[in-house]
């Protein structure tokens, strides 16, 4: 049994920010945010949110893979920033998309989401409880960034990517296709690095008041993390595969900086020609990079039945993953 992506799709808000914008409204500059971290501009939503973001993607997804709204079992969103504390996103999108035969809810693995979920799901597949599902990963973090504090705010974007998988038996197999291997990693202890605190710290008996929780980075430390993590993560799974990394194609990894992924790039000894990049245009939408990125390598045909591809994020918790799959 294999879990096969049979359909991507992705969609970002059409308000487009550059970082001349920003620096109009703050003390910044388009050299800094671009030689620092490759982002030129980030799509920011001026009004509806997650579950929109997530709904559009979703569509296209299943348009690419030609599956109805009720042939989907299960939904799965990564995000750490739906629209309510409850329903989840998922039940949202479930609600939009009229998928009345799935079960849906969210992971939250922040920028992570998208490759926990994409596991866990395969997790499920593999059990025979459902035969087609759908991954989402979309964050809105321009509603929790602190435009007052420019070391973090000129970073984010919004944005959500999607993909529709099936689980095929072995007789259906094609050519070996689907997820390989997977391996997640989490280090809680190391959680003050990247945070974002809930709204829910009011406390009627205290007296307290929620106070709305805004992303603190240290920018620094996730840095050092990510380069050393995600790719002793991305050896681990080709490992796992019986590959290493010259048998890969792309390795599509989270787009949180164009200098972490030249670093991973490096301590992995492959070329950037591997690794595709589109922060310019987004900025770091969280738990949506590696779903849009992966979509905009379906829709530009760069991925040919056979090819091996891995996917990798990091992201806080501290949490980081990868799985490695065969178009
Ligand atoms: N514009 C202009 N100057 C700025 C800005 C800005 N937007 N932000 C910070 N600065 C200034 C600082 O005030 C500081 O000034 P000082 O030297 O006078 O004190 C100077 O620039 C250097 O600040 P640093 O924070 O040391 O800058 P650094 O070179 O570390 O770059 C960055 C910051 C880009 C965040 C880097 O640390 C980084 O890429 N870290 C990785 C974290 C990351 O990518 N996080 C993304 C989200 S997390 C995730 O996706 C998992």
């Amino acid at each position: 049994m294999k879990t096969v992506i049979i359909g991507t799709g992705s969609f970002a808000p059409p308000r487009v920010v550059t970082n001349d914008d920003l620096a109009e409204v703050m003390d910044t500059s388009d050299e800094w945010i671009r030689t620092r971290t490759g982002i030129e501009q980030r799509h920011i939503s001026d009004g509806p949110g997650t579950t929109w973001m997530a709904a559009e993607a979703a569509k296209l997804a299943l348009k690419d893979a030609g599956v109805e709204p009720e042939d989907i079992d299960i939904i799965i969103a990564a995000t750490t920033t739906a629209d309510n504390c409850f329903p989840s996103a998922a039940c949202e999108v479930q609600g939009i998309l009229g998928a009345g035969n799935a079960v849906g809810y969210d992971v939250s693995a922040a920028c992570s989401g998208f490759i926990f979920a994409l596991h866990t799901m395969d997790g499920l597949m593999k059990t025979g409880a459902y035969e087609t599902g759908l991954v989402i990963g979309v964050d809105n973090l321009s509603k929790v960034v602190d435009w007052s504090d420019r070391s973090t705010c000129v970073l984010f974007g919004d944005g959500a990517g999607a993909a529709v998988v099936r689980v095929l038996e072995e007789e259906e197999d094609r050519d070996g296709g689907g997820i390989l291997a997977a391996d997640m990693g989490s280090d809680g202890r190391k959680a003050e690095v990247l945070r974002c605190q809930s709204r829910t710290m009011g406390n009627f008996l205290t007296g307290t008041k929620p106070e709305p929780g805004y992303i603190t980075m240290e920018g620094q430390e996730v840095f050092k993390f990510a380069v050393k993590k995600v790719p002793e993560c991305i050896q681990r799974v080709l490992e796992k595969g019986g590959l290493d990394a010259g048998d890969i194609k792309y390795f599509v990894l989270h787009q949180a900086n164009y200098r972490i992924c030249e670093s991973i790039a490096k301590r992995l000894k492959v070329s950037m020609d591997k690794i595709p990049m589109n922060i310019e245009h987004y900025g770091n939408t969280s738990g949506a990079t590696i779903p849009i990125l992966l979509d905009e390598l379906n829709r530009e045909g760069k991925l040919e039945p056979g090819d091996k591809i891995i996917l990798a994020g990091f992201g806080a918790g501290l949490t980081w993953g990868a799985v490695l799959l065969q178009w």
